[in-house]
């Protein structure tokens, strides 16, 4: 009806008919998520796309979508004998009607509660009983949280131990204009180098050709600057100590067949993980992994010299 207000939350249909969940908050903010993966595809300010999605993403099973928030779970890239960055991203995720309560109560109206748990098939590919509880909220000033509750759901008393990452895709406008910071002086891992392990000398992350760096024990908070838009990504993370930052760059972009040949020039992968000390859970313990994000605009570069 003419005036009536969209709802702060709808589950329709997406791309290729797939059930995805509108988020909706005042000034032109909204999220989509995806049950397919319970992935995040869409995040806007003020109308303004914020996460990559490439062109040529196909959303259908079983391939990931490429870009959003791919969640890598129980295991990130191929660390472990799982198909790259686990299965939760290529699983169908379900409406969590009744999640267990948070111990902070939530003011937002946007969010949602998805679940996933393994079926037969999934248990003869990883042995583990879980139930993995994701909830997405559009906060009132359009910032964006995930948090991730793990608990291990095995009865016969198996601990089980996996790596995680939200796997996020940031919209940028030029690549080779963009920084992030907070990981200077950190130890990395290169993964174009056999994984060996680095110490960042830069006093930012830029981007000349392709990156694919897992830094450890990060601090909570990081920051993209894209100086052509004028603006910057403030991410906070909790239980997740590393950061993947990824840019595939041209040969690799060509080499994948969901990502177009230019489109690295527009995407950062900034990924709030842990990886090199697996999280381990006895039978009945629950991980908690939280990320959230906003944007700020900046008019000059004194507007962002305290982010970090
Ligand atoms: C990043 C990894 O997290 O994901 C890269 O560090 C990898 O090595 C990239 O290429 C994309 O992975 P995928 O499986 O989505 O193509």
């Amino acid at each position: 009806m003419e005036g009536e207000k969209a709802p702060a939350v709808e589950v329709c249909k997406g791309v290729n008919g797939l059930d995805k969940v509108v988020l909706r908050e005042a000034r032109d903010c909204s999220a989509e998520v995806y049950l397919y993966g319970g992935h995040v595809t869409s995040w806007k300010n003020d109308g303004e796309e914020l996460l990559f999605v490439s062109n040529k993403a196909i959303f259908k099973p079983p391939k990931a979508i490429r870009g959003g928030i791919p969640i890598c779970f129980p295991q990130f890239s191929n660390f472990g004998s799982l198909e790259q960055h686990g299965f939760a991203r290529n699983k169908q995720w379900s409406i969590d009607t009744d999640p267990p309560p948070f111990p902070t109560v939530t003011s937002s109206r946007a969010f949602v509660d998805l679940i996933l748990k393994p079926s037969e098939e999934d248990l003869k590919i990883w042995p583990n009983s879980y139930e993995f509880r994701l909830r997405v909220t559009l906060g009132p000033g359009g910032d964006l949280m995930l948090t991730s509750r793990i608990r291990n759901t095995n009865t016969e008393g198996k601990t089980f131990s996996f790596t995680f990452a939200y796997h996020t895709y940031f919209f940028v406008s030029d690549i080779s204009e963009v920084r992030v910071e907070g990981l200077e002086t950190l130890d990395y891992l290169d993964n174009l180098q056999e994984r060996k392990r680095f110490t960042e000398q830069g006093d930012a992350v830029v981007f000349e050709s392709e990156v694919d760096k897992i830094y450890l024990s990060t601090p909570a908070k990081l920051a993209i600057l894209d100086h052509e838009k004028k603006r910057t990504f403030v991410l906070r993370k909790d239980g997740l100590p590393d950061a993947v930052v990824w840019n595939p760059w041209d040969k690799k972009a060509k080499a994948m067949a969901d990502f177009g040949d230019d489109e690295y020039k527009h995407m950062v992968c900034v990924e709030a993980a842990a990886i090199e000390k697996p999280i381990e859970l006895k039978p009945n313990e629950e991980w908690t992994g939280r990320y959230f994000s906003l944007v700020w605009s900046f008019t000059s570069d004194m507007d962002h010299a305290c982010i970090c």
